[in-house]
């Protein structure tokens, strides 16, 4: 009984704390916030159509790791696993999982009928 004052100001400063962090967080690049982009531009209209293909971290202040793609039933075939590599169905993972660096693109190109590539997992890495 005595010591109850102690244990709730330990938990309350607790709390506060990891409030104040994840604000801290939330500050620098939330999830849903600064989403990793992914863009396409056919470059060349042969058959099968060439298409370029940039991943870049939108978040200017933090790396951002993991970032998986919804990628249909693309072959791996058609990129190096190193860039992009095929997990499974609809999962694809850039950089072999890796930081890209805030702001920071990675481009590939394929030669195939478009498959629609986008964002599904990232996670931010703020200090
Ligand atoms: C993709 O193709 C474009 C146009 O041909 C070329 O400028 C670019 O360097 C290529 N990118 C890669 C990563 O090979």
């Amino acid at each position: 009984m005595q010591d109850q004052p102690t244990y709730k100001l330990i938990l309350w400063s607790l709390v506060t704390l990891s409030s104040l962090l994840c604000q801290g967080w939330a500050a620098k690049c939330a999830a849903n916030d600064h989403a990793p982009t992914v863009q396409q531009t056919q470059v060349e209209t042969t058959d099968p159509p060439k298409y370029m293909v940039e991943v870049r971290n939108s978040c200017p202040m933090c790396p951002v790791i993991n970032v998986h793609l919804k990628c249909g039933s693309f072959p791996q075939a058609l990129v190096s696993p190193r860039l992009l590599k095929v997990l499974a169905f609809d999962d694809c993972v850039v950089n072999a999982g890796l930081p890209l660096q805030p702001l920071q693109k990675l481009s590939f190109n394929y030669s195939h009928n478009k498959f629609l590539l986008r964002p599904t997992i990232w996670y931010f890495q703020c200090e």
